[in-house]
């Protein structure tokens, strides 16, 4: 039974204010949970509640946000059962009232959640992946690591937000990490000798100037062989274009905000088809924009059947919208955000109805993170088979991985690490 809750101001990896929830029970046991930041947010998101005090972290503050955690929410779950989280989460919802949990905040809503989840986990002496997946949940995730940044996320002259790395040919998470940080420090390495700079994004990568995405992926390949790996049979790559932040003056238009580059939607379907063709690019989220269904539907034809095709953006982790996705063969994958929607079952919602229909759903961070590891249990619970969780830098990123090493060891003789088949669905 929930005993008390509260909220508070915490700081996120950028330095800015973001919520925490503290859930105690009668039995006195406690969950904490924290919700995460992005930067370039989907328009369809659930709202995250900032204040708009400008005499306070220049607006971004979350006083609001976190007096409705100490009133509203904390009088409305008074004495409910913590465990049951989706009636946890409709009496929050209930008191939000909203579509898209603009009163209360969907920071505020989500902190609690994940607290009041984690809370019933502890109290039932259960690890939270246990707790969200049963004895159902034992794949780990196979990293796809963002090792070099661009888009929103970096200040360098790279529009693709993100490029990515993913240890496919090797038997165990522990190893398929080792593999990733010695990538890393090969690309470092590579990257310094050609006196381009090796300081990071907020994910983490390496967030050089560079002429544009095909030089990026050149060196990515060259820094996979020179750790000594096998580019398309060790790892393969993905990308997340995050091509909703490159909205042209016109709807189906896209103008690249950095180079200045025009494309159509028929133009960068083009574009992706050919990267896919000259290097092993298996996995590209947002290769289109939000609203662009009908150019989702045209990249699904063109390159669905080989590439994985990830809606971030465009399904924002919210069922209604995955649903019309399915419905019209948009993508043939989601990202999963807990904070693009708000509540942890909303959540596993999502991630059962992509599955349902054979799309692949991969957990993921923010840009904007904090300590808290609930995605690396979520990925394991869910048999997610995929994690987006930025570098191995920046300890808000390293937290979700070293999490994973954790579950992998407790596991044992039961983990599994898919490789290729992460690709598949594993329901
Ligand atoms: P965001 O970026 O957290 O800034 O939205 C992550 C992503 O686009 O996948
Ligand atoms: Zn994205």
């Amino acid at each position: 039974r929930i005993e008390r809750i509260t909220g508070r101001e915490i700081l996120d990896s950028r330095g800015n204010p973001t919520v925490e929830a503290e859930v105690q029970l009668a039995d006195g046991t406690v969950g904490m949970g924290a919700a995460p930041s992005g930067a370039s947010t989907g328009e369809f998101e659930a709202l995250e509640l900032r204040d708009g005090d400008q005499s306070r972290y220049a607006g971004k503050g979350v006083c609001k946000a976190v007096k409705h955690i100490n009133t509203v929410i904390a009088s409305s779950l008074k004495g409910r059962n913590a465990g049951n989280i989706y009636e946890v989460d409709q009496a929050m919802l209930a008191a939000d009232g909203t579509k898209d949990k603009s009163n209360l905040g969907a920071n505020a809503i989500l902190a609690v959640s994940i607290a009041c989840a984690r809370a019933a986990a502890c109290s039932l002496h259960l690890p939270l992946y246990r707790f969200l997946g049963g004895v159902n949940g034992n794949r780990l995730p196979v990293p796809m690591m963002n090792i070099l940044n661009g888009g929103a996320h970096a200040a360098n002259t790279v529009d693709v937000q993100e490029f990515m790395i993913m240890p496919v040919g090797t038997q165990s998470f522990r190893e398929g990490l080792r593999w990733c940080a010695e990538v890393y420090h090969a690309l470092a390495a590579l990257l310094k000798s050609k006196s381009l700079a090796t300081a990071v994004g907020d994910e983490g990568g390496f967030a050089p100037n560079l002429a544009g995405d095909e030089e990026a992926l050149e060196y990515i390949v060259e820094a996979i062989g020179r750790a000594g790996y096998e580019p398309g049979k060790d790892f393969v790559l993905a990308i997340d274009a995050a091509s909703s932040e490159w909205k042209g003056e016109k709807k189906g238009e896209y103008r690249l905000p950095k180079s200045g580059k025009r494309f159509t939607s028929v133009e960068l379907t083009a574009h992706w088809a050919k990267l896919c063709e000259n290097y092993p690019i298996y996995s590209i989220e947002d290769g289109l924009d939000e609203e662009d269904w009908e150019g989702w539907q045209m990249l699904t034809k063109a390159l669905g059947k080989k590439v994985q095709l990830v809606g971030d953006d465009l399904f924002v982790t919210n069922t209604e919208r995955l649903a019309k996705g399915i419905r019209l063969g948009c993508g043939n994958s989601i990202l999963i955000k807990l904070n693009q929607i708000g509540t942890v079952s909303q959540t596993l919602e999502a991630i059962k109805m992509a599955h349902k229909a054979g799309y692949t759903a991969i957990a993921s961070h923010r840009s904007g993170e904090t300590e808290d590891t609930t995605i690396a249990d979520l990925a394991v619970a869910l048999n997610t088979c995929q994690i987006k969780t930025g570098a191995p830098s920046r300890s808000e990123r390293v937290a979700k991985y070293n999490r994973l090493l954790r579950m992998e060891e407790e596991l044992g003789q039961s983990a599994v690490y898919p490789g290729f088949e992460a690709f598949c669905i594993t329901r």
